[in-house]
């Protein structure tokens, strides 16, 4: 595997190589992202897969400093996987001296997450554009359990026409129904089993809806309750949207964005999962 720290490397590293896969990370990886390596192993001559805590998508108030990070973890499990390059590029590499333009997210990027971390999306956005300019692959791999990141992130392709795939790749979970991320290492002991609840609400949820129940504030309303029962620090959002326009429901009509975000202590959690009436 080659380690690529600067755009130049890359650069000659990629021209070797045939069709790539990229699969964009933050590092301290997980099931949830190898799972992610797999698939565009598996669709893709070779795998490109990108290291960098991106300053520009984190707001003055959160935990760019003290996201979690073990580089050597990573690249040893990256090798393990089969990847050909490990992109692991500074700050300074990807945003050189007088940096000035970023990509305006749409309608989009305004409700959930977006309403919660202003200016998210746009950073978002904007590093995932360089790292496709940068890599050229083929297809890029997303992960479902940022259901938002996705749709916001499709519709960057589709709007500037970029020359890629994307690839969404469901939403990797431990035995507890808790979905795999990194922050999740934030959690103490107790913190860590009542985590669980936000996949055990979306459960309820789903079976509410199963059962024959298309009134978005009920399935609201189901969430809330077993989220009540778990001694959280605070509900962001509880959501029941359309999956494409991310547009609260009132009735669901075909299929729904059940999608929540809880915060235990100063870790906030998101989980999602999708209603499809078959
Ligand atoms: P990061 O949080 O490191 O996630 C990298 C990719 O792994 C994302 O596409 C994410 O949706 C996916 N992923 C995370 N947990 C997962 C799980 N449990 N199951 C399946 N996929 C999972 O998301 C980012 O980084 C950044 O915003 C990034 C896109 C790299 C831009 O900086």
């Amino acid at each position: 595997m080659i380690v690529a720290r600067t755009r130049a490397a890359l650069r000659d590293a990629r021209a070797k190589l045939g069709t790539v896969g990229l699969v964009p990370t933050m590092g301290f990886l997980h099931e949830g992202h190898l799972s992610l390596v797999r698939r565009a192993r598996d669709e893709n001559k070779a795998v490109v897969v990108s290291i960098f805590v991106n300053p520009t998508q984190f707001g003055p108030n959160e935990d760019l400093s003290r996201y979690p990070r073990d580089l050597d973890r990573d690249l040893a499990m990256l090798r393990e996987a089969g990847v050909a390059v490990a992109f692991v590029p500074d700050a300074s590499e990807i945003y050189p001296e007088g940096f000035g333009t970023r990509i305006e997210v749409g309608d989009i990027a305004l409700p959930l997450e977006g309403a919660v971390r202003p200016g998210h999306f746009s950073g978002v956005a904007t590093v995932v554009c360089k790292l496709i300019n940068l890599v050229a692959p083929e297809r890029v791999y997303f992960g479902q359990k940022d259901a938002q990141q996705c749709a916001v992130l499709r519709r960057m392709i589709l709007d500037l026409d970029l020359p890629v795939r994307m690839v969404v790749a469901p939403t990797v979970r431990e035995a507890d129904g808790l979905a795999l991320s990194s922050r999740n290492s934030y959690l103490d002991a107790a913190a860590r089993v009542r985590a669980a609840a936000l996949h055990r609400a979306l459960r309820a949820a789903e079976d509410a809806f199963l059962a024959g129940e298309r009134r978005a504030d009920r399935l609201r309303a189901r969430m809330e309750a077993v989220l009540a029962g778990s001694g959280h620090d605070g509900i962001d959002y509880l959501s029941v949207a359309d999956p494409d326009t991310l547009r609260e429901l009132e009735a669901i009509e075909h299929d729904a964005l059940l999608s929540l975000a809880v915060r235990f202590g100063a870790t906030r959690l998101i989980d999602n999962l999708v209603l499809d009436r078959l």
